[in-house]
């Protein structure tokens, strides 16, 4: 029986809303950082996508209860009226679905920061198993949770992303390193500032259709190298944990959705590093050029904004989105994702 999130506490010693520096909604969530934690390598599994399950009416998901607004005509809808927490694994199915045609939802008014990790994470792995982030914040005992945190004292983000940088914006899909990338993530924000602190999202999709026949012809067929070692790098510079071994790997440029069968650019400034069979001069361009492309179509990108209660689900296959620190470092944001992950990215 999990216990209640009444019940739940942090760590006193290491625990910043019990000694008085912030105030946390969730100290539960407070991440949790043990250099000596260790996983095992990553084993390969089969994935079944549930989204391929789906009922494409969706009327377990989307009910007379329920409106949607979308954000923009390629990417992103706004979604009232459901209680994650309360679908059925078919609505649940159906919300795979969604997220792979619409790349991103925005759920409001969400029950699901309230009921308790263990449901969380049965939630969650309804899509695959969880990923065990090897560097980031997780809480203790639950390493599936991995924990966004910014308060007056932690600034991990503009470490990670280096103090001279003219602008915070990185684009990335998230742990695209791994042989099995996630597909739909969820992100629940416990602690926001009032504004700011919005994460934009842009459709692979869409970047790939925006691309010459010619041009997209001569990137099918290529393969990338997707490294985990900077992360790592950085973990290990500031006394962080490396929990396994990093891992490179390559990964098709152009990937097919296995549900949607849409073609996606899988290419992230984030982690993607060179291009596989290519000089450096020749990926670096092609490389440099792919990111400039998807970081400047704002006529395919979205903010998500939050409020209490969003749960951010998207498909991360086919998006990459980036964190805007837009905010006073004086203010706390606290979050938490559960990536799941998928199949072997799909070649197109
Ligand atoms: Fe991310």
């Amino acid at each position: 029986m999990a216990p209640s999130v009444a019940e739940l506490k942090g760590d006193e010693a290491t625990n910043p809303a019990l000694t008085g520096k912030a105030k946390l909604s969730h100290p539960f969530y407070y991440p949790y950082f043990d250099v000596k934690e260790q996983f095992p390598p990553t084993q390969l599994f089969e994935h079944n996508d549930p989204g391929a399950r789906a009922d494409p009416a969706k009327t377990h998901l989307l009910t007379a209860n329920t409106t949607t607004r979308d954000i923009s005509p390629y990417i992103g809808t706004e979604i009232t009226g459901v209680q994650i927490s309360q679908l059925s694994k078919e609505g649940l199915d159906e919300l795979a679905l969604f997220a792979a045609e619409r790349k991103v939802l925005l759920f409001r008014d969400q029950d699901f920061k309230d009921i308790g990790p263990e449901r969380q994470i049965e939630i969650a792995k309804h899509f695959g198993p969880i990923q065990r982030h090897p560097t980031s914040g997780n809480v203790k005992g639950y390493p599936e949770f991995h924990v966004v945190y910014r308060d007056p004292e932690h600034d991990v983000f503009r470490d990670y992303r280096g103090r001279d940088r003219a602008s915070g914006v990185n684009w990335h899909s998230d742990i695209s390193y791994e042989k099995q990338p996630p597909s739909t993530t969820f992100f629940f924000i416990l602690d926001q500032p009032g504004v700011g602190g919005d994460t934009l999202f842009l459709s692979q999709v869409e970047a790939y259709k925006r691309l010459s026949p010619e041009f997209q012809k001569r990137l099918e067929g290529l393969r990338a190298v997707h490294s985990a070692v900077q992360q790592a790098e950085f973990s290990e510079r500031r006394g962080g944990p490396v929990r396994r071994e990093p891992v490179e790997t390559e990964h098709p440029l152009v990937r097919k959705h296995p549900v949607t069968g849409e073609k996606a650019l899988y290419v992230n400034e984030g982690f993607t590093r060179r291009i596989v069979g290519f000089k450096k001069e020749e990926s670096d361009l092609i490389l440099n050029f792919l990111f400039n492309h998807i970081a400047k179509g704002a006529d395919f990108q979205i903010r998500a904004t939050y409020a209490p209660g969003t749960v951010v689900v998207w498909d991360n296959r086919v998006t990459a989105h980036s964190a805007t620190v837009d905010f006073d470092n004086t203010i706390l944001r606290h979050a938490v994702r559960l990536t799941p992950q998928a199949e072997v990215p799909i070649p197109a």
